[in-house]
């Protein structure tokens, strides 16, 4: 039987980069992934493909409504979606080949096939050729990510009502797509599917987009994707669906009790994933389980009850964003290697890939307001700044919360172009434990878009130049 240091169960972000840490740290590491390619669901069915098709839909817009501001006239815009969804195609092809590429280099060796723990040191890898094979290792750790939550009553079934795994792949433009969740998946692919001509509808349950977020900057880029085209229905709870030859009844009851239906052609569930666990073997070895669903691990070591297992990523508690994964791959990979590994959540960028971006790190008003934290805001917008004016943008807005004693830095909201870019600079402040002056002193280049978080740093002390 072969023998490891480590075995990572599970190739996505989470897996393979704590694979190659180990690597580096001289461990003899195996990886067992079910997926043909590597990088789990973030590489080959979520993040890596829809921004993909984030990427070809903010094209096929811009070319409708903003070239024309530019002085550039195209005639006969037309959308090969074939071609779009090839793109998509050959873009994860060539970043999961590249995950194939940096298991090789690192001498990592790589099992296909679904892996199940037996005991404590020994996984049975079952192969899609029926064979199997068992291998053993001192410290194994299990990074099987997560897959959508079902809908009870709202059976997937790829064509009619779909997950985000086949809202990557439409073979046409939907006419009416139906999003049940405003969340992430919700709004990106529904920005990509508005983008390419369908009109879209997101019913969802809570009052505002992004959940604990900042009400006023969720509120901000609400009314900002309306002006593009997306309809919400806050606060509906869906309770049923009838499917027809070529049409989808969705029922859903509002907050006043009313009955209201929507008709469309496919539903896309998006109501946020669970953990996947299923055929692991995790339970039958006696791995403990949070009330939630999530495999219970110590917080600062990623160990689960058995000493010698660890979990990472979307199945353990926390945000189930790729980075985090990362984060924890690199930290556990130090921990078992006897170093000090660590996360700080509190610096962790939340972003929604949309036009304009979102992205975020920290409180929102209403969370310091709940924990009785003092606060000043600085704000400043996009439109005042000179190379969001080349660019011919005007939306969105900058908006600090620090410490009122301290000044430091306690949440930054972020909606505007390449917010995504921007974030870094705050998560880099945050783990430094900036004040809003430490970022207002900053020298930042201009003409460049980060002037703006500069103004808003500036604006917290009330020195704001531009505005
Ligand atoms: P989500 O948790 O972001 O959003 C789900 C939404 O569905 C929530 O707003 C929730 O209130 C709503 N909802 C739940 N049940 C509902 C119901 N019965 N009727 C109506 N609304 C309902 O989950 P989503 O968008 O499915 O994404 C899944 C995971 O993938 C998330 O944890 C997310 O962090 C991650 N992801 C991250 C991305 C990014 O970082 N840009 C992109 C895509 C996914």
């Amino acid at each position: 039987m072969k023998e490891f240091d480590l075995a990572i169960i599970g190739a996505g972000p989470g897996g393979y980069v704590c694979a190659i840490r180990a690597a580096q740290l001289g461990m003899k590491v195996a990886i067992i992934e079910k997926r043909r390619t590597l990088g789990g669901t973030c590489l080959n069915i979520g993040c890596i493909p829809s921004k993909a098709l984030l990427d070809s839909s903010e094209h096929f817009y811009h070319t409708h409504h903003k070239l024309a501001d530019h002085g550039i006239h195209v005639k006969d815009i037309q959308l090969d979606l074939k071609k779009l969804l090839a793109r998509k195609d050959q873009v994860v092809k060539e970043v999961c080949d590249g995950v194939d590429w940096l298991m090789n280099k690192n001498k990592v060796e790589r099992f296909h096939g679904h892996g199940k723990l037996v005991s404590n040191k020994e996984i049975f890898i079952q192969k899609e050729d029926g064979s199997s094979q068992t291998i053993q290792s001192r410290n194994i750790v299990i990074a099987t990510g997560s897959v959508p939550i079902d809908l009870p009553g709202f059976e997937v079934d790829g064509k009619q009502i779909v997950t985000s795994d086949h809202a990557i792949n439409f073979p046409s433009v939907p006419k009416h797509l139906l999003i049940i969740g405003a969340g992430v998946i919700g709004l990106e692919l529904g920005s990509v599917w508005s983008r390419l001509g369908a009109q879209v509808s997101i019913i969802e349950l809570l009052p505002k987009l992004f959940g604990t977020a900042d009400r006023q900057m969720s509120s901000l880029a609400q009314r900002i994707y309306e002006s593009q085209g997306l309809k919400f229905y806050f606060e509906h709870k869906v309770i049923g669906i009838e499917k027809k030859e070529n049409e989808v009844i969705l029922k859903a009851i509002n907050s006043k009790g009313d009955g209201i239906e929507f008709k469309g052609d496919v539903v896309l569930v998006a109501v946020g994933r669970k953990p996947y666990v299923e055929g692991l073997g995790a339970k039958e070895l006696g791995i403990q389980f949070t009330n939630r669903g999530r495999i219970q691990v110590d917080p600062h070591t990623y160990r689960t009850n058995i000493p010698n297992i660890y979990a990472i990523g979307d199945v353990i508690d926390g945000p189930m964003l790729a980075h985090k994964a990362e984060d924890e791959g690199i930290a556990v990979a130090e921990i078992i290697n006897g170093q000090a590994g660590h996360v700080n959540y509190l610096a962790i960028p939340w972003i929604v890939y949309t036009w304009p971006e979102v992205a975020w790190v920290g409180y929102g008003e209403e969370e310091l307001k709940e924990k009785g934290i003092d606060y000043v805001v600085g704000r400043a917008v996009f439109k005042s700044n000179g190379r969001v004016k080349a660019m011919n943008e005007s939306e969105g807005q900058v908006k600090i919360l620090a410490h009122k004693k301290t000044d430091r830095l306690l949440g930054v909201y972020i909606v505007g172009p390449r917010a995504s870019d921007m974030i870094a600079e705050v998560a880099l402040a945050f783990e430094f434990g900036a004040t809003a002056e430490d970022v207002a002193r900053t020298c930042h280049a201009h003409p460049t878009l980060s002037e703006v978080l500069r103004e808003a740093a500036m604006a917290v002390g009330k020195w704001s130049i531009h505005s």
